[in-house]
């Protein structure tokens, strides 16, 4: 049995690009023995951290009934994330970043001894044999050209899935969303032939 563990953070609902490139994957990785486990986040976003939870979600045990909550669902985010054999993000961008909803998700699991530690050797990630497909819409082009030095989004989850131990990350990019609906299509259109590439040359031929 293999989990893949499915991120939204787009608050756009059913007018999602990423959301639907998402599930063009998760419907290429559905079968039999494979585990589907979904947290919308744009939808049903984990709260963001405050004075009352911050010490506990890093890693100072839980004492009042905030503590004790906020842990307690930290704690089955992680375990969540560590029974997993792939991870498939959608990730808009939001102000040359990502949605709060997904920088909260990971403000919950990175935490120092479980998701990363330590080492004399530096930071180590602990989260291993993870595969991440990553869905990143924009509406802006930022793979090449004047705007490529704002993305904050793609290298800043490169780094913060890179930093607890999930360096196998394949990027799936639909840009140019809003330039105009004949550009919208093609980025779809393109975004869902790489996926299809990946769900059948990564996925099924490895199988
Ligand atoms: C709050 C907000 C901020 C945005 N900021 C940017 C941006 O900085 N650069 C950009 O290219 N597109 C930006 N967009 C456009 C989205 O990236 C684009 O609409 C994308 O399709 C959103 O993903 P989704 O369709 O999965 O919701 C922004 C959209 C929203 C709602």
């Amino acid at each position: 049995m293999s989990q893949v563990l499915v991120l939204n953070s787009s608050v756009s609902g059913e007018a999602s690009a990423s959301r639907a490139l998402v599930q063009s994957i998760v419907d290429g990785l559905k079968g039999p023995g494979v585990s589907i486990v979904e947290r919308d986040l744009g939808a049903d976003p984990v709260p963001h951290l405050t004075p009352e939870t911050v010490n506990t979600l890093r890693g100072a045990p839980p004492t009042t009934p905030a503590e004790i909550a906020a842990r307690a669902l930290a704690d089955s985010l992680i375990a969540e994330l560590k029974s997993s054999d792939v991870l498939v993000i959608g990730a808009p961008m939001y102000n040359f970043a990502i949605p709060t909803g997904l920088k909260t998700w990971f403000d919950h699991v990175l935490r120092a001894g479980e998701t990363f530690r330590y080492s004399e050797a530096g930071p180590e990630g602990l989260v291993k044999g993870v595969r991440a497909i990553v869905v990143l819409s924009r509406g802006g082009l930022y793979s090449e050209g004047p705007a490529a030095a704002l993305d904050a989004q793609e290298p800043h989850l490169k780094t913060l899935l890179g930093f607890m131990g999930v360096t196998d990350v394949t990027f799936v990019r639909a840009e140019k969303l809003g330039f105009g609906p004949e550009a919208r299509e093609q980025a779809l259109a393109n975004a869902r032939a790489e996926i299809d590439r990946i769900v059948e040359v990564d996925f099924r031929k490895a199988a």
